[in-house]
Formats: C-alpha cells, structure tokens, sequence
C-alpha cells in the first residue's frame, strides 16, 4: 500500500520506530513516543511531526498545562505547513485535531490559517467558510467574520448558516434590524435546517421588536417555543435549567427570601441614602434596551462577586444583601441601583437565564412609573419590594417625574439545588 504520509523515511529501521511510537502513544506513554521521534533523521517526516504534536499533546492534558498545549498546538500547525503534500484525508485528520484544540484553548484566531487551507483544497464546502465565521465571531472579531459572510454568500446566497451569522451580524453590530429580518426569514425558512438554532429565533424576534413588528415577533415566539427553543413564547432565556418553576410574578413570602426582603424593606431609608451618595459612580445602561430616556446603574455584586471595594460606598446595603448567600452569591446575576429619569421607555426585552428571580425595593420617585413583566403591569412603592422573573418578558415606564430609584437584588431560583448554584456556568 502506498503510504500517504509525506516524507516517509526510505530505511525499515524508521519507520518501524515510527510505528513504535505509535503504539506507544496508544497506550498513553507519550514520553517514549516523544523521545523516540524526536530523533533528527525523522525530522523531514510528515508522520514524526505529526506524532511528536500528540504526545505534546497527550503530555499538556496529563499536566493540564496551558503552556504546553500551545506548543501542541504550534506543532499541528507546522505538520499542516506540509499541507499541498498531505492526501485529503490526512489533511482533514490533522486539521480536525489542530482545530479541537485550538478551540479547547479558546484561541479563537488561531483557527484562521486552518479554515484557510481547508478552503484551498476544499473550496466547495461551505462549511469550512461558516466555521472560519463562527471562529472569528468568538475571537469578537465581527469586522472579519462580515467579510467571510460576504464571500459565503456571494457564493452561496441561501447557505443558512451564513444567511443566519449575517443576520446576527447585521443586527447586533449595525441595527440594520430590517435587513437582519430577511436574512434570518430565509435561513429559519420552514423551521428547518442547521440554523434553527434558539439563539437566531431569540435574535429574529428582537429585531422585530425592535422594528416595532409586534404581531410578527410574536408569531415567531411561538413557533421558537413551540420548537422547545423556548420555555414559552414569553419566557425566552437561552440559559436555562428545564425544571424550574416558572411564573412572571412572585410573591416573596412563598419563597425563602421573605426575611431579606423585610430586612430590606427595614432599612430602606439608609439604602436610599447610599445609592443616592454614589451617584457620580454610575454607569449609564449600554444594552440598547431603553427606547427613549436616560437609565442608568450601580454595580454592587455581579456574577456572585463584589465589585471590587465597591461596598465600602454602601455598607448597610452590602451587609443586608450578604446575609443571604443566595443573593450575594448568585453567580447568574446582579445586585445594582437602577436609577431611571422621566421619561424613560424600557422596550419589551428578556433576561438570559431562568435560573434567578430579581427581588426590586422602591427607593425614591416610583409615582407613575410601571413595569409589565408578561401580561401583568405593576407599580413600584418605596420602601416595598417586588420579586419577578426576568427571563419573561418585561418593560418599563417612567412616566411620572425626577429619578425612579431601585435597588435591584437577583436570587437564585429557590429550586436549584446547592449543587447546581456552585456549578452552573456563572452569566
Ligand atoms: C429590568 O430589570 O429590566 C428593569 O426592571 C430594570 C429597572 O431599573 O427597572
Ligand atoms: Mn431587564
């Protein structure tokens, strides 16, 4: 049989160290496969690299070691330099286990050479172009990843998965939302294909409500729930634990949070005063999500951690909110001020979990001022608190006058269990 590996050494001897180090390898003892390819007569080898690359490797995940599985990666990368010579299946060998790891590592930029020369000699897989795409859209690259999308769709102009990349890419980097909506129509055509994914439902149904196309986001909700890429046509996190209990409003003295709540509702007053205090610390709100208005936050706790030195500025706050290690600790959430000038429109919008509900205490101006979570619209009061889910979806108003203060606290769901909120990737 003709070998397909380049560079095959002419002598016996070898190639049988090669294939020595082959079994080697299988049986886990990279450190002999190293050594024994690593010899210089292998070093014009195709096979010898590409074994010294996984016993690299093999020996970073035996370490965990980061610094030696960029090596490993290195490695791949220089067997794939002797590309034009490699027969396609070992191309395609060698490329897929490059870009395992690569994306292991999370370094996302470093896939670009591969899908490069996967092109070259692939150039009528569109999929080597979407996946070249969807790297550089995790690198956070979006300006590179359009200039593929243009290529794919120039060549390809019903490719779903480019169509639904370019929707997201039109909307979440231009608000060119009218556009976004056709690319997505197409590729979710039928609800069919590789891009009915939740994510480009959840995405087609904001442009729409963006675009204030109410009746059409909500017929696309529901064929996005009625697919299970939703909870409900209201409830439309992407991060979500099925089993929980779901409900837009609750009433806090049926969950365990009815004490910090009084605590709380108790000290409302001194809480005001230091989220009143720490005003020149604001942020103003940069999601998008007001459509007209001025909103913006204070960061106490997020993601289950303090804001570095940041309770120093609200201390009795901070303290009440760490009296409840589901709250402080709450790493799918925030604890934060949310001030908000007259005037202010929150569009419909949701959160991106189910896995907390969001208690909020009235601090100063809730006259006149509403939020609908679902189908139901409430009223701040100060000094009271509220609790909702917002994964459902919800908007407010402010339409009375001066700064709407609240402090907003996000609990963990009462039905996770401890071993969930230790586990659960943090949001
Ligand atoms: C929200 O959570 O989107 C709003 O309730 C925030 C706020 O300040 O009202
Ligand atoms: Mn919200």
């Amino acid at each position: 049989i003709e070998d397909d590996w380049p560079g095959e050494p002419s002598s016996e001897y070898w190639r049988q160290e090669l294939d020595q180090a082959e079994q080697e390898l299988r049986q886990g003892d990279w450190r002999a496969a190293s050594q024994r390819v690593s010899a210089d007569q292998l070093r014009g080898s195709a096979r010898g690299r590409w074994l010294l690359s996984r016993a690299l490797d093999a020996e970073a995940e035996a370490r965990r070691d980061n610094r030696l599985l960029s090596r490993a990666i290195a490695a791949y990368l220089d067997v794939l330099k002797m590309n034009e010579r490699l027969a396609d299946a070992r191309l395609l060998e060698v490329a897929d286990k490059t870009l395992e790891r690569i994306r292991f590592r999370g370094n996302y930029l470093s896939a670009e050479p591969v899908y490069r020369l996967l092109i070259r000699r692939f150039p009528d897989v569109p999929h080597y172009y979407n996946n070249l795409t969807i790297s550089f859209l995790m690198a956070n690259r979006a300006d590179l990843a359009e200039l593929v999308l243009e290529e794919t769709l120039q060549k390809w102009p019903n490719d779903r998965i480019a169509l639904a990349h370019h929707g997201f890419v039109l909307k979440t980097q231009h608000k060119r939302y009218e556009e976004a909506v056709d690319a997505f129509l197409k590729a979710l055509e039928d609800d069919v294909g590789p891009a009915t994914e939740p994510r480009f439902y959840y995405h087609l149904g904001d442009s729409l409500l963006l675009l204030g196309r109410f009746a059409e986001a909500h017929e696309v909700h529901k064929r996005g729930a009625a697919l299970g890429h939703f909870l409900s046509p209201s409830q439309r996190s992407l991060y979500n634990v099925d089993r929980l209990k779901s409900q837009p409003w609750w009433d806090i003295e049926k969950t365990p949070y009815s004490k910090l709540a009084r605590a709380l509702e108790k000290s409302w007053k001194e809480i005001l005063k230091e989220g009143e205090k720490a005003k020149a610390l604001y942020e103003k709100e940069k999601e998008g999500l007001k459509e007209r208005g001025e909103w913006s936050q204070l960061d106490l706790f997020i993601r289950g951690q303090e804001i570095p030195n940041r309770c120093k500025t609200a201390p009795v706050t901070c303290s009440i909110v760490r009296s409840e290690v589901a709250a402080s600790g709450c790493r799918r959430g925030q604890v934060k001020f949310s001030a908000m000038e007259a005037g202010t429109h929150v569009r419909p919008h949701v959160g991106p979990t189910n896995c907390r509900l969001r208690m909020h205490l009235g601090l100063s101006n809730t006259k006149d001022t509403y939020i609908r979570v679902d189908k139901e619209t409430r009223q701040w009061e100060v000094g009271k608190t509220l609790m909702f889910d917002d994964s459902f979806e919800h908007e407010v108003w402010h339409n009375g006058t001066g700064t709407r203060l609240v402090l907003i606290v996000d609990v963990w769901h009462p039905a996770l269990t401890p071993a969930e909120r230790s586990t659960l990737p943090p949001i």
